[in-house]
């Protein structure tokens, strides 16, 4: 079945990015000129998806607004002359097809994707964490749709990282298939020492089918008290197995403070515009370091 619906949870508090989260959702903080949430929707629509529906909260109304038409501005731009503008701010409410849903309670990802059932009815679905920017090649949404299609099972985006980091992330218990293929048999959310099984995490995509809205329903609070919905896919990968495939290209924590300047360095030193006079900047600014 082809997969053509996406969710894309921007529901979280932000309180690692605090204080900005308190005025500016995190998800649209920007990378050079572009918000977040643009990089995930865009990542969606060149990977075939037609419908997204993003999970938002109270005071997260500037995501909608993006998406929306803005017409004080566009016939502002279109006065002036300024066509180019106008077509980039039009063809960003154009890019698919966007619904909004709201989480009344930031009671975890595994509840905010739970949110999700009836838009996904009977369908396959691509999961994009709101606050993780990958930026690769081909699109990891993609390439994990084309792995969906081969072996018709979930499939979760994956990369080695360091004991330090996957205690404050997932641990799979995970065997090697193919070049970057993994089938998955178990898995753990923030592991300690003693149990973290490999140092593969789930970072930021994941493929699901709706059997995991059955599974979400029965999971209990986990870690920090939220419904984790690494939970609910650890039963589903006992039960049925999954696929997890270890994406190239790098991929950004943009709920972290770290994350979000790295980003915005790296993009910056490959925008198009930008790049070589931001490039010559750096340089010289890194010899006085
Ligand atoms: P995070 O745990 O990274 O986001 O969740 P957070 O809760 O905003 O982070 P901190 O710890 O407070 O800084 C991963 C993704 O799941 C969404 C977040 O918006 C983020 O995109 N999420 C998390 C929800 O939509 N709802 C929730 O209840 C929790």
């Amino acid at each position: 079945m082809k997969v053509t619906k996406a969710i894309i949870p921007a529901a979280g508090l932000g309180t690692r990015m605090l204080p900005i989260s308190k005025g500016v959702p995190k998800e649209m903080l920007p990378v050079v000129d572009k918000p977040v949430m643009q990089y995930l929707v865009e990542e969606a629509v060149n990977s075939g998806i037609t419908d997204i529906l993003i999970i938002t909260n109270r005071g997260k109304e500037a995501i909608e607004n993006y998406f929306d038409f803005c017409p004080d501005y566009e016939s502002s731009l279109e006065k002036k002359g300024k066509l180019k503008e106008l077509k980039q701010i039009r063809d960003i409410a154009t890019l698919c097809n966007i619904s909004f849903l709201r989480q009344k309670e930031a009671k975890g990802l595994g509840h905010a994707v739970s949110c999700a059932r009836s838009f996904i009815g009977n369908d396959p679905f691509m999961v994009l964490y709101g606050d993780d920017m990958i930026d690769a090649e081909v699109p990891t949404s993609k390439q994990m749709i084309e792995l969906y299609e081969k072996y018709g099972k979930p499939v979760l985006g994956v990369q080695a990282v360091t004991r330090e980091q996957i205690k404050k992330y997932s641990s799979l218990d995970a065997e090697k298939i193919d070049d970057r293929v993994y089938k998955v048999k178990d898995m753990i959310e923030k592991p300690d020492d003693e149990h973290i099984i490999t140092l593969l995490s789930i970072l930021g995509r994941v493929l699901l089918t709706p059997d995991i809205f059955d599974i979400l329903e029965e999971t209990k609070p986990g870690a920090g008290n939220e419904i984790q919905l690494t939970d609910a896919m650890a039963e589903y990968a006992r039960r049925y197995g999954m696929i997890a495939y270890e994406f190239p290209g790098v991929r950004h924590d943009m709920g972290s403070k770290l994350g979000f300047l790295k980003a915005n360095v790296m993009l910056a030193l490959k925008d198009p515009e930008l790049g070589e006079d931001f490039k010559g900047w750096l340089k010289d600014y890194t010899k006085s370091l």
